[in-house]
């Protein structure tokens, strides 16, 4: 059974509330988007408005490098963005393929991410036109998170409860039960 379950999916997918309720007792909890935070010591918004994306890239690779070294169970949320880096979609593939982790895409309709999605501190790139950026982030993104994943889960229609239901049963058809939740 691999250790670790990996979220990925765009910002407004629901992947930290998803992975609060997986994690529990023995279950550590890690989000790449409050790791970079705390290594930086500030906010992802000030990263990108102090250092640059291509810094807060750098970071957040690096952070989910330490996540998917991390020793026992863990659920992973990783932020929206991991997928853009080359260095990352290797990283996950090779977790998969040693078993060490479970990637499920948390997809949601762009529509529906817009009615979902808060802005603010750690989302820099939804300043300005929210819809237009979810739309295209939505449609450059989606292949490259079809190539790191080992099932794809639609929230788009669906709430918090029944998302979880669904990530615990596809791998429960696939390794047995996942554990704890605190759901
Ligand atoms: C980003 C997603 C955000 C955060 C940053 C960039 C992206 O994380 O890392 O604003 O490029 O999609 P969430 O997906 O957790 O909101």
């Amino acid at each position: 059974m691999p250790e670790h379950i990996v979220l990925v999916g765009l910002m407004g997918s629901g992947k930290s509330a998803v992975a609060r309720r997986l994690a529990g007792e023995g279950i550590d909890i890690l989000d790449t988007d409050r790791l970079v935070e705390k290594s930086a010591g500030c906010t992802v918004r000030e990263v990108f408005e102090g250092q640059g994306e291509e810094t807060f890239r750098k970071m957040e690779e690096e952070v989910l490098a330490s996540c998917l070294a991390h020793p026992g169970r863990a659920v992973i949320a990783a932020a929206g963005g991991v997928v853009t880096r080359e260095a990352n979609r290797r990283a996950l593939n090779e977790a998969r393929e040693r078993g060490d982790a479970w990637v499920v895409w948390l997809f949601t309709d762009p529509g529906e991410l817009v009615r979902r999605v808060t802005k603010g501190a750690h989302r820099p790139l939804l300043d300005g036109d929210p819809a237009g950026t979810l739309l295209r982030l939505s449609s450059e993104r989606s292949p490259m998170y079809e190539g790191v994943t080992d099932c794809r889960v639609d929230t788009t229609h669906k709430g918090l409860d029944e998302v979880t239901t669904e990530v615990l049963s596809e791998f429960a058809s696939r390794f047995g039960r996942w554990g704890a939740t605190n759901g």
